[in-house]
């Protein structure tokens, strides 16, 4: 099956992007940190808007289809209240609190020229991220390859192509 057909494939591939905008953002942080002038740093700070923006959209798109379309049906086999999908949607919850907290820390700049606290935040993010996504491709995506038949995976795949 392709990642047009296969919901777990096309998770998976979403996680590649989020990899590539982590190693982005990682980078962007270090030279904001071993940066030597305020004006360069301002600019960099500046364009870390291209990925909160991506976090807020695609991110967020991504989530949803595993909070909606797979989780409830893995959940019949592996259970939500305990468990690893419950450990998954706790994971969400703290990212998307470090997202707002991160995108307060860059609007706060502006004014208090503290930028130690952005990359403090922005490399919990990426610690926090790097492992849920890890977590997901070798153990809760092997749990759905291994219990959900093809019909289920259809039906999740339909569900997760109406999030937006
Ligand atoms: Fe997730
Ligand atoms: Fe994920």
């Amino acid at each position: 099956m392709d990642t047009n057909l296969d919901p777990i494939m096309s998770l998976r591939n979403d996680h590649e992007t989020v990899r590539g905008v982590l190693n982005n953002l990682g980078g962007y942080l270090k030279k904001i940190d071993g940066s030597s002038a305020d004006s360069l740093r301002r600019n960099l700070i500046n364009q870390l808007h291209e990925i909160t923006d991506f976090i807020d959209r695609d991110l967020e798109i991504h989530f949803k289809k595993e909070e909606e379309a797979l989780f409830p049906v893995l959940g019949n086999y592996i259970g939500m209240e305990t468990g690893p999908i419950h450990v998954m949607l706790i994971e969400h919850k703290h990212s998307r609190e470090l997202s707002n907290d991160f995108k307060a820390a860059i609007s706060n700049y502006q004014n208090s020229g503290d930028y130690e606290i952005i990359t403090s935040i922005g490399n919990s993010f990426i610690s926090l991220l790097s492992e849920h996504i890890d977590k997901e491709d070798n153990i809760l995506f092997n749990m759905a390859d291994m219990h959900l038949s093809a019909a289920e995976k259809g039906s999740i795949m339909e569900k997760m192509r109406a999030v937006r």
